[in-house]
């Protein structure tokens, strides 16, 4: 292993839309962007709502080596003892405890590098839960008595909360990501300290739609103020992630690129 590594993040998978592109590009973007580390937030590839063990066990199976959680993650009531034994498959750590399955994960690569991979929750507009800048404190706290890499998916609703996050991690964390509203923002930079930031990632699913909702679908509830089913959309698939270069003795990201394909 160099001394630095190149971790891929691939934002909200949505559907089979979403499943079908990262499977068809994902060998190409490994090999061409010399990926050694993979997660991929994959709360909404269950036909837009959580995820069951298939999509999980496929995207495993890719070379996925985490896959994180959010909002959605327990819109499948029977996931409950799948997230307890998957410990690479995340939900908001700072969600109430007693909670099925695990916040966050530390894994060992073949060479022996270890990454401490984090999911944390908003909650600003959002259901309320623990704190997750003191959360955040704990885990990398645990994280950090084994290695020095650490990458955390912050999936919330408002830039505010994500960006103060950021900064309140700059130089704790290597990468900062923000993941929820599926809409890739332009602010991917690294930090003064050394953390790799964007508010947000961008969705992997089809943007003829509105957030992956079939846009007439959600027009409608607009419209009528009303509940309507959601129906995941299907055409102008796009993958958005970020490829983040960190230095495996400091933890320190040194490269942060976002990655969107096909591009707008
Ligand atoms: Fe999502
Ligand atoms: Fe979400």
């Amino acid at each position: 292993m160099n001394s630095s590594m190149n971790i891929l993040f691939i934002g909200d998978i949505i559907g089979v839309p979403g499943m079908e592109l990262v499977t068809n590009l994902f060998k190409g973007i490994i090999e061409k962007h010399k990926i050694d580390f993979v997660i991929a937030n994959g709360e909404n590839a269950a036909d837009g709502k959580g995820i069951e063990e298939n999509q999980a066990k496929q995207l495993f199976d890719l070379g996925v080596h985490v896959i994180t959680g959010g909002n959605h993650t327990f819109d499948r009531w029977d996931m409950k003892k799948v997230y307890s034994s998957f410990k690479n498959l995340l939900r908001p750590l700072n969600f109430p405890q007693g909670t099925a399955g695990f916040g966050y994960t530390i894994y060992e690569l073949a060479s022996g590098v270890k990454i401490g991979v984090i999911n944390l929750q908003g909650r600003t507009f959002m259901q309320p839960i623990e704190d997750p800048f003191r959360t955040a404190d704990w885990a990398l706290g645990k994280i950090n008595e084994q290695t020095k890499i650490s990458f955390v998916d912050f999936h919330a609703e408002a830039t505010a909360e994500k960006m103060a996050l950021g900064w309140y991690l700059d130089g704790k964390a290597s990468v900062v990501v923000g993941t929820h509203t599926h809409t890739p923002t332009a602010d991917a930079r690294i930090l003064p300290r050394g953390t790799g930031y964007i508010t947000d990632v961008g969705m992997t699913g089809p943007y003829d739609s509105v957030l992956g909702m079939k846009k007439e679908l959600a027009i409608k509830r607009f419209l009528t103020q009303t509940p309507h089913k959601y129906e995941t959309a299907s055409n102008d698939v796009r993958l958005c992630g970020v490829i983040a270069e960190v230095e495996v003795e400091t933890g320190k990201c040194v490269r942060f690129e976002q990655l969107i394909f096909p591009k707008f």
